[in-house]
């Protein structure tokens, strides 16, 4: 099934309110062949309430657990209820950090899928085979989720890994999980996004997410690149 490239900002900690206010209002809409989505952290969902056109929501993480008492924790029918469309799950800050496992990642999917939001599962190697088959365990299918394939060398580089090496390996991805968009994510900017929309389904954006005018270039460029 052919699916609209997918292109995720995620703003990870960054943003006050004002400043996440003031790049709602200088950024461009966006654009019926593409998904444009903001993924800020959970105290800008207010903020991020209205956005542009052709721009959706997303979530960086979820809770494991449905609502109940889980101090901290954002319960997926919690983030459907502000509006979240999809949520990042596994990114390797999360893994790195947070100490998340892959059963957690299986968790975390099961509650988005049980309210209906689309989980971005975050993959590099060595662990990415035991992640899918894990999901795939669980009776997640491909149909459900998108994947993003982020080599840790290239997040938050400037060096991003290299178009053939990875579109073997998302080929490879894309094999077992026909399906899902599976998305390239390190490093990605407005300069390097048309060579990574040309071999995946879509790109997961930080740092040059976070200025407004590179955002802008960046979704430009996706928009006059030729879009697999
Ligand atoms: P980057 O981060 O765009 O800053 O390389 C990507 C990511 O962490 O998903």
């Amino acid at each position: 099934m052919l699916k609209k490239p997918l292109i995720i900002a995620n703003w990870k900690s960054h943003k006050t309110r004002s400043e996440a206010q003031d790049w709602l209002t200088k950024v461009i809409e966006g654009d019926e062949g593409l998904e444009c989505v903001i993924a800020p952290p959970a105290t800008l969902y207010g903020v991020c309430s209205k956005l542009p056109k052709h721009w959706q929501l997303a979530a960086q993480d979820v809770s494991p657990f449905p609502l109940g008492a889980y101090t901290g924790a954002l319960a997926a029918s919690q983030l459907l209820d502000v509006g979240i469309s999809y949520c990042i799950v596994g990114h390797s800050e999360r893994r790195r950090y947070f100490h998340e496992t892959n059963q957690d990642v299986v968790h975390k999917c099961e509650q988005l899928l049980s309210v209906g939001i689309r989980p971005v599962v975050c993959v590099d190697q060595p662990y990415a085979q035991t992640q899918l088959e894990l999901l795939a365990s669980a009776g997640i299918d491909s149909a459900s989720i998108d994947i993003a394939l982020e080599p840790l060398s290239a997040i938050g580089s400037q060096q991003p890994a290299d178009p053939t090496t990875e579109q073997v390996e998302i080929e490879k991805l894309h094999a077992d999980w026909p399906d899902s968009r599976v998305l390239y994510g390190g490093s990605v900017t407005a300069e390097n996004v048309g060579e990574y929309l040309l071999i995946s389904g879509g790109v997961l954006v930080a740092t040059a997410s976070l200025d407004v005018s590179s955002m802008n270039s960046l979704v430009t460029q996706a928009l006059h690149s030729k879009i697999k």
